[in-house]
């Protein structure tokens, strides 16, 4: 039971901002309300960032009279066209809003709507544990408005709509991934109906911008287990129109007797995994996203069975349409994604145990600092059935991770700099930018990362005269 006792309600609103937010309410003569997720947070000892605050009112006079109240220690700024308003005093952000007859969300296009009670405010919310109000007027401090019994619903584990489903998904579609989020969050349960509707109005995602759209998806992907997340986007319908890449990933197909995996299923049980050992919302995208060229790559070969060859490039070629499609960023986040997803198939070729030096030299080179990361993405996919298989899998890890200890410690490739530079090359042979300048440092790159000098100045300004020699080049004097 998540009841709590009043007292404790109390004492989640001690903080002097809301004691300001009653004082100023009753001078003005308005009921004066916490709202929304942080009263739904209190009840699930979470902690919670956003304080909203509805006034049955006006939300800008509110804030204005309790940024007078806090004097110059607080910053106001008025958002008039959506009638909204918003304190911050030192880390504690107040969002003020007048009770509405319709629809209310942050990110709303739409102008300030009719002014309403409480109640209509309540019924146009979206689920019906984010609708739970506490009074902050003096006479009634910390009493609980749970017109559609929120608390039974937190209870219970449900997420549900406080009006028809219908209705709320079309005041706001978004809120159909918001309820799958909160379902992965919060490891609840959409409500039957509230679910049918997801299918019914599916289509309407349309209409949201792509970015609150990733917003939600990020959200799931950091949430401690996602695939519970993707599996209510794939039920629903939902994925197949706002992923469809990840959603081709389903599916298996035979062919004389032999099928392949399900790389839907697979994906989602290494991003579970993955998920046990990292919070790193972008290695969580790569382990979403690191067999993606599956179904693009996808060939019956009569002597090999299926075959992925090269998924892992197409993958990482894919990358960017995705990103740039879902407004996710450009960036160098994208470009770890992309490395991530690349390189995911070169540490399991080195387990083998004739691997050489040069081959984990140019690991460590390739992936660099995010070697780490990379190790971490391999070992959550190996998700075999077979016990004796996964024992193996995992002890030729252990083996990799011990090479790339060695070799790290001997040679220091992680942060790789060839000792000699383009620089130095043109100015002891006194030559422009130029192809020899490029072979030359390549040259020397390739020695050091397959071991026939060591990785120091000396050795290799002596490899890169005898490499210049034979080239015909003659240092100036
Ligand atoms: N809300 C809504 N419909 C939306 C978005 C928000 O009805 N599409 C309402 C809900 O009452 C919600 C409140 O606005 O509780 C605040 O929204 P937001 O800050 O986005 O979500 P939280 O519930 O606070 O949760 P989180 O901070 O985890 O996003």
């Amino acid at each position: 039971m998540l009841r709590i006792e009043e007292k404790q309600i109390k004492e989640h609103l001690s903080a002097k901002a809301f004691r300001i937010v009653s004082e100023a309410a009753d001078e003005l003569q308005i009921e004066a309300y916490v709202i929304g997720g942080f009263v739904r947070d209190i009840f699930l000892r979470r902690p919670s960032k956003d304080i909203d605050i509805v006034a049955v009112g006006s939300g800008i006079e509110l804030a204005k009279a309790v940024a007078r109240k806090l004097g110059n220690k607080s910053h106001l700024s008025v958002f008039k066209n959506f009638g909204t308003a918003q304190v911050k005093m030192n880390d504690i952000e107040l969002e003020f809003v007048g009770a509405r007859k319709e629809s209310y969300h942050r990110d709303s296009r739409k102008p300030v709507v009719e002014d309403g009670t409480l109640e209509d405010d309540q019924n146009r919310r979206d689920f019906t544990i984010n609708a739970m109000a506490l009074c902050l007027n003096a006479e009634r401090y910390g009493e609980l408005v749970d017109p559609f019994d929120g608390l039974y619903d937190l209870d219970n584990q449900i997420i549900r709509t406080p009006l028809s489903p219908d209705i709320t998904f079309s005041d706001d579609p978004l809120r159909m991934m918001r309820a799958v989020r909160f379902a992965a969050q919060l490891g609840f349960y959409i409500d039957p109906d509230t679910f049918d509707a997801i299918g019914r109005n599916k289509d309407r995602i349309e209409i949201i911008s792509k970015e609150r759209i990733s917003d939600e998806l990020n959200k799931i992907i950091l949430s401690p287990k996602p695939s519970i997340g993707f599996e209510l986007l794939e039920r629903s319908g939902l994925l197949e129109l706002i992923f469809p890449e990840l959603y081709a990933l389903k599916g298996v197909e035979t062919r004389e007797g032999i099928g392949h995996k399900d790389n839907f299923a697979h994906t989602l049980m290494v991003l579970d995994k993955l998920s046990k050992t990292s919070d790193n919302l972008w290695l969580r995208w790569s382990a979403l996203l690191h067999d993606i060229a599956k179904p693009a790559t996808k060939r019956w070969d009569n002597r090999l069975g299926w075959t992925f060859h090269n998924h892992n490039f197409i993958g990482e070629k894919m990358l960017p349409g995705i990103f740039r499609r879902m407004k996710l960023p450009m960036n160098e986040k994208m470009k770890y994604v992309q490395k991530m997803v690349g390189l995911h198939m070169r540490p399991i070729a080195l387990s083998d145990d004739e691997v050489t030096d040069s081959a984990v030299r140019r690991l460590l080179f390739d992936a660099g600092d995010d070697i780490d990361d990379l190790m971490l993405l391999c070992e959550a996919d190996i998700t075999s059935k077979n016990p004796e298989k996964v024992r193996r899998f995992l002890h030729n890890f252990r083996l990799v991770r011990e090479k790339l200890a060695d070799i790290e410690e001997k040679d220091r490739i992680r942060n790789f700099q060839p000792p000699i530079t383009g620089e130095y090359i043109m100015d002891v042979f006194g030559l422009p930018p130029s192809k020899p300048v490029g072979l030359i440092k390549e040259a020397i790159k390739n020695a050091i990362l397959d071991g026939v000098i060591p990785n120091e100045y000396e050795a290799a300004r002596a490899f890169m005269m005898e490499r210049a020699e034979k080239m015909g080049l003659k240092p100036v004097e």
